[in-house]
């Protein structure tokens, strides 16, 4: 058995067909393979339901032994900032593509960069359109400038129904050999909460300790994944010490490469389910509401979360 490998690589569909669902955006894609054309793309939706995976999937099947040739992968949050982006590009796309008539470049993470980043992003595209084709991927489009969505197709992933993870990991669990209950299976589908790569991820963690597990063991290997620093963090700020409140969050948000808006989701889970008096608590998910909804406009995530960290520490609850 194989225990080192990541079940999500592992799991990969590698071909446009394997994938589970999407099939409004597949069909549409495995034209542009057909047809040996392919337009500049968004990918939006929410994470782990196969905007890697369909890149991934459309470049092999469009260049076959040569994909890697002409496929890069880069990260719009962690080539800190556009000028990087810019610098990669350029090198890759000196070289002519193998095999097609230009290269694939995926751009994860798109809706990271500034609207400034973006607009400069736009003229790369523009400048590198003879060679290259860019597919990015964010989780909200409404994040991403017009100029940029107006020049690309833009493909809406949706999030997996509950029945489509649990056929899913039913049938990983089969090729791995375990014997989980059904009742474990189903809690996992619903703690994945449509993101197929968290459920994986989950069924690989709480298999590794029980080949044959049941609810209560995925219930408290879920728990162990949260990060305690979460409940420690909000009450320092609640105790009115921010500064070593930011740093728990800043240990979150840059060595755990947690996202803002998955660190805000934990705050509120982890606020709803305290012990907090309820007129506190609700005052609490109100301001919490008000930063989740910064974040998705577009507001920088480190500031919004200082500025969430510094509301709380001023509060006096404590
Ligand atoms: N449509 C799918 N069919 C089968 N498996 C899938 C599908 N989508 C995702 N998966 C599984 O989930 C893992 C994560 O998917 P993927 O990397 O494509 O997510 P993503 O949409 O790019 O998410 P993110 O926004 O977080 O980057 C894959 O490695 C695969 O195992
Ligand atoms: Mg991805």
């Amino acid at each position: 058995m194989d225990f080192n490998r990541i079940w999500t690589e592992k799991y990969r569909p590698e071909t446009l067909s394997q994938m589970i669902n999407q099939k409004h955006i597949i069909s549409r894609l495995q034209v542009f393979v057909d047809k040996k054309s392919i337009p500049h793309m968004l990918f939006a939706g929410p994470p782990g339901v196969g905007k890697t995976t369909a890149a991934l999937a459309l470049t092999k099947e469009f260049f076959g032994e040569f994909w890697k040739d002409n496929y890069l992968e880069l990260n719009a949050s962690d080539e800190r900032g556009i000028d990087v982006v810019r610098v990669k590009v350029k090198d890759f796309a000196r070289t002519q593509p193998l095999g097609g008539s230009f290269k694939i470049i995926f751009l994860d993470e798109a809706d990271a960069l500034t609207k400034d980043a973006q607009q400069a992003l736009r003229r790369t595209m523009e400048k590198f359109s003879n060679t290259c084709r860019f597919i990015l991927s964010c989780n909200y489009p409404s994040k991403i400038i017009e100029p940029i969505q107006s020049r690309t197709v833009v493909f809406r992933f949706r999030g997996f129904v509950d029945e489509d993870i649990y056929l899913m990991l039913k049938q990983i669990a089969k090729n791995e050999g375990l014997s989980p209950s059904d009742e474990g299976l189903h809690a996992l589908t619903e703690l994945s909460n449509g993101d197929a790569r968290s459920a994986i991820n989950l069924l690989q963690s709480v298999s590794s300790t029980d080949r044959s597990f049941g609810k209560d063991d995925v219930y408290e290997t879920a728990s162990h994944a949260k990060p305690k620093e979460i409940k420690e963090m909000i009450n320092l700020a609640l105790d009115g010490k921010f500064s070593d409140s930011r740093k728990l969050m800043l240990g979150l948000l840059v060595n755990r490469g947690l996202s803002g808006d998955l660190i805000l989701k934990e705050i509120h889970s982890y606020i709803v389910n305290s012990g907090i008096n309820d007129k506190i608590k609700a005052e609490l998910i109100n301001i919490i509401g008000e930063f989740e909804f910064r974040i998705l406009e577009g507001a920088t995530e480190l500031i919004q979360l200082d500025a969430l960290l510094a509301k709380l520490a001023s509060l006096g609850v404590k």
